[in-house]
């Protein structure tokens, strides 16, 4: 850090008396998975059930970050760390001001993801796998990409010539090829709530 920094985090009113106004801890809850895995629709309905229910939270989404503070960035693997930093860097300042996240990005590698927990913390930093095989997201091909990454006109597309690792230090895994949407939902709630 810069002789010039003299940041002022200890003088503001700190995480947990705003824990203590809303009657609830935070936490960053961090799906990564494929594109198509099913990531954005369950976090939707995750942040969704969790504001009916009271707490305060709020979705970030690769699709949305990549139109905004991150809109300068490729899908290199360099520029997609450089994205999770950005993203991770978001998260500790939404969870210092009492906002439960709910990020949902594809963060491909272990060192990635990694990276994210060091810079948002051990403690504060949940990792929940959304699990289903290239294989069944090229079916589903929501958004048409995996096409154009077939055809070549999409380059470096995750899990077509992109890598994607088996994610480690997992703390759920909603399988969406074996359960419904529903169940997915249910299961994540389930687990949130016992962490915030
Ligand atoms: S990450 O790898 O840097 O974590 P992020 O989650 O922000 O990715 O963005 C992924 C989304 O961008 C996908 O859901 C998809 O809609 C879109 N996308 C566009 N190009 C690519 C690509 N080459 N690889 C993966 N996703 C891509």
């Amino acid at each position: 850090m810069s002789d010039h920094i003299h940041p002022i985090f200890e003088r503001l009113v700190s995480r947990s008396e705003k824990e203590n106004f809303l009657n609830h801890k935070t936490a960053v809850f961090w799906f990564t998975g494929l594109s198509g895995s099913g990531k954005s629709t369950i976090a939707e309905a995750v942040e969704r059930e969790l504001f009916n229910a009271g707490h305060l939270v709020q979705v970030l989404d690769g699709d949305n970050i990549r139109t905004g503070i991150c809109n300068n960035l490729s899908f290199s693997l360099e520029d997609r760390k450089e994205n999770i930093r950005r993203i991770s860097e978001v998260s500790k300042l939404m969870i210092n001001a009492g906002v439960t996240c709910i990020n949902s990005f594809v963060s491909p590698t272990n060192e990635i993801r990694a990276y994210a927990r060091s810079i948002i913390g051990e403690q504060d930093f949940h990792l929940i796998h959304v699990k289903a095989s290239v294989e069944t997201c090229e079916k589903r091909d929501v958004k048409g990409l995996y096409a154009k990454a077939r055809a070549g006109i999409i380059k470096g597309f995750t899990g077509i010539d992109s890598p994607f690792d088996e994610p480690d230090k997992v703390n759920l895994i909603l399988d969406t090829e074996a359960e419904t949407k529903e169940e997915s939902v249910i299961k994540a709630v389930d687990y949130i709530k016992q962490h915030i």
